[in-house]
């Protein structure tokens, strides 16, 4: 059975709750007046890594919060070893956003043996392996699929031309945003038969090894005149690399992307993006409230999902001033 519950919370987006309900199989919290609590970043290397880890820090103290932050630098491995390194130090609550959807499966597991509820935010790990309510509290995050979906309806509506040729810019291979932003934009975009994906390639979510695929990917199909990113950082280095071979975004390539960073918002402002579809990087007080939800013994759901919106030449220039 579905249930939503509308929450007051300092995310901009609309929250909701829904999906299936966490059981008593999770580690118990304690309710207490301050909490150790860990917050295993993967990487730090793009603006919205960078503003999730600062929501966490920025909510530490109103939380009551001792925080302890780590970094695994783009690895899955580090970020496993951070978290045996927080359960040493004996922290209360995991908050862990797992940088692929199996490696860090050990974690979430240890995690669990020692006692310690874990929250996962912002990416998922495979559901067929680790459960919601069972070895892990509750996913806090998007929608995945539909975010992938609503970029392809925006390039569906808004692509005036007979035929499009896409070039698509993954995220990290085997993560939960990049398989899941893939299946929903691809699947939607097949239903219009003016538009091919002549290329799908990764770009770790990375600006500098989108704009190096999107150079190589031009060589290979210069017709390209749609550019579909898994983030706005991949976004911005495919314009780079399309400004650099004298092309030009936003006139003769459309380009379509999801996060909502401010260099996506200034790009939308000066016509070289089309659209990015919201994911928003503030996790903090979320994270907050559905903690101390769980330990004053609510019901949390498997999955706490966060609403996202849309952004276009109609509304960029009213939400770069509050964009990271
Ligand atoms: O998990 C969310 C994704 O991870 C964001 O879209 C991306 O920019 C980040 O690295």
């Amino acid at each position: 059975m579905k249930r939503r519950i509308i929450l007051g919370t300092a995310l901009s987006a609309l929250v909701a709750f829904s999906a299936g309900i966490a059981t008593a199989d999770t580690p118990p919290l304690a309710q207490k007046e301050r909490y150790k609590v860990g917050f295993a970043q993967m990487e730090s290397n793009n603006p919205w890594r960078i503003a999730e880890t600062k929501s966490f820090h920025d909510t530490a103290e109103a939380c009551n919060w001792d925080l302890i932050a780590t970094d695994a630098a783009g690895s899955a491995a580090k970020q496993v070893a951070d978290v045996d390194s927080m359960i040493a130090q004996g922290i209360d609550v995991l908050f862990l956003p797992p940088r692929e959807e199996k490696p860090l499966i050990p974690a979430v597991m240890k995690a669990k043996a020692a006692g310690i509820p874990t929250f996962l935010v912002d990416r998922s790990v495979d559901p067929n392996v680790a459960k919601p309510g069972e070895h892990f509290v509750a996913f806090l995050g998007s929608d995945f699929i539909d975010q992938g979906k609503r970029a392809a309806e925006w390039l569906i509506e808004n692509f005036d031309g007979d035929a499009g040729v896409i070039v698509e810019l993954e995220g990290t291979t085997g993560s939960s945003p990049a398989n899941d932003r893939k299946k929903g934009f691809d699947d939607r975009i097949a239903e219009d038969d003016r538009f091919e994906i002549v290329a799908s390639q990764t770009g770790d979510f990375a600006r500098d090894l989108g704009r190096q695929v999107m150079e190589t990917l031009l060589q290979a199909h210069p017709d390209v005149n749609v550019v579909y990113a898994h983030n706005d950082e991949m976004a911005i280095g495919a314009i780079q690399a399309l400004e650099l071979a004298g092309r030009k975004p936003g006139v003769d390539v459309t380009i379509v992307s999801i996060d909502g960073t401010r260099d996506a918002l200034q790009a939308i402002i000066d016509g070289k993006m089309g659209v990015t579809v919201e994911s928003s990087p503030f996790f903090g007080p979320l994270a907050c409230e559905v903690m101390n939800k769980y330990a004053a013994g609510e019901e949390i759901p498997g999955w706490v999902q966060v609403k996202d919106r849309v952004f276009t030449q109609d509304n960029a220039a009213d939400h770069i001033d509050e964009a990271y």
